[in-house]
């Protein structure tokens, strides 16, 4: 990426070529640190797809299949990307979503906090001779400072991310946190460009079942649920007495959803039903009517139409969510 696209000057490069523009260090992953580091160094002698298939550890092998899997970012054919777009992939992680889109569109920043998967995906491209890929390390979402100019972007993918933003500081709200996260991404984008959102429903029908809360098993393997399904401050009091921390993955219902985007200053909101979750490599996906499609259908369709769609705008429980929505003009 060129450097007149950067607000200030990087704060350094890694070896592997990571434009470093974070001060504050911050290490998310399900691998620990020490087994990162080994796992960069055989990736820097074996090539990245060796160092996975020859790893004797089961988390690094199951891992395949999310860092090489093309179909993972089928969702964003929703979007009309083509070889002069620029796409940021906020929240990277292994670069599903960065190499997917790498053959699509003219260039796609992979930022996150953390360095050492923004090492893999640096090493990935330099590897694989993706030219178009900039592996970038930005400051936790949760201080919503990003460190590109304005409007540069038509696109921005966060994949599994926003429901950790506010996880970082141990203070404020949440949903402020959030929502500020947004409206910096809403900076960055284009006039008229979209984000493109992977996200769990917060009343996903799973968790009425007693499935755990998918965000509090990064912190202790004991899976506790319903947390999702309870006002906030319940949940927070739940995780205070088991993890000895206040709750501060939120996810989000449809009608939440909307809400917080609409805050953010996106509109033309689109919802889609990704079967069987957004982190499957090939989910089927399915529209939700969007507010902009049921808006045209309740202004022609008659009273007993709309008592019929309500539920399904209002009140869907598929498990997970994808959102496209565009930055206002
Ligand atoms: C579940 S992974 C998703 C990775 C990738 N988008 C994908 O779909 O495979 C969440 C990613 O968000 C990043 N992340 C988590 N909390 C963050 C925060 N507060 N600020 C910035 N990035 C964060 C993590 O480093 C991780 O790469």
């Amino acid at each position: 990426m060129e450097a007149d696209n950067f607000l200030y000057p990087e704060h350094g490069v890694s070896d592997s070529g990571v434009l470093k523009y974070s001060l504050s260090p911050s290490y998310w992953s399900l691998l620990s640190q020490d087994v990162m580091k080994s796992f960069l160094a055989e990736v820097k002698t074996k090539g990245w797809q060796k160092a996975i298939s020859t790893s004797s550890n089961p988390k690094i092998k199951a891992l395949y299949l999310f860092t090489d899997s093309p179909s993972r970012a089928d969702g964003t054919f929703y979007l009309s990307l083509n070889d002069q777009s620029r796409v940021l992939d906020l929240g990277s992680g292994w670069g599903s979503y960065t190499f997917a889109l790498s053959p699509r569109v003219k260039e796609v920043v992979a930022a996150d906090a953390n360095l050492e998967s923004l090492e893999f995906i640096a090493l990935r491209a330099r590897q694989d001779n993706c030219c178009n890929i900039s592996a970038v390390q930005i400051e936790p979402l949760d201080f919503a400072k990003l460190p590109f100019v304005d409007g540069i972007f038509d696109a921005v993918i966060m994949n599994g991310v926003l429901e950790w933003v506010g996880s970082h500081l141990k203070k404020g709200d949440p949903l402020k946190i959030q929502q500020n996260c947004l409206k910096e991404v809403s900076r960055v984008l284009k006039p008229g460009g979209k984000i493109w959102l992977g996200t769990e429903n917060r009343f996903g029908l799973r968790y009425f079942l007693g499935a755990p809360d998918d965000h509090l098993k990064y912190y202790s393997e004991q899976g506790i649920a319903y947390t999702t399904l309870v006002p906030r401050f319940i949940a927070s009091l739940i995780t205070k007495k088991k993890l000895g921390q206040p709750y501060r993955t939120y996810t989000h219902s449809l009608a939440g959803l909307k809400r917080l985007l609409g805050k953010a200053g996106f509109s033309n909101l689109e919802f889609y039903y990704p079967d069987p979750d957004y982190r499957s490599v090939s989910p089927k996906i399915f529209p939700i009517i969007s507010s902009e499609v049921s808006a045209n259908i309740t202004k022609r369709q008659p009273v007993w139409f709309k008592v019929i769609t309500f539920p399904i705008k209002r009140f869907v429980f598929c498990d997970s969510f994808f959102v496209a929505a565009r930055r206002e003009k």
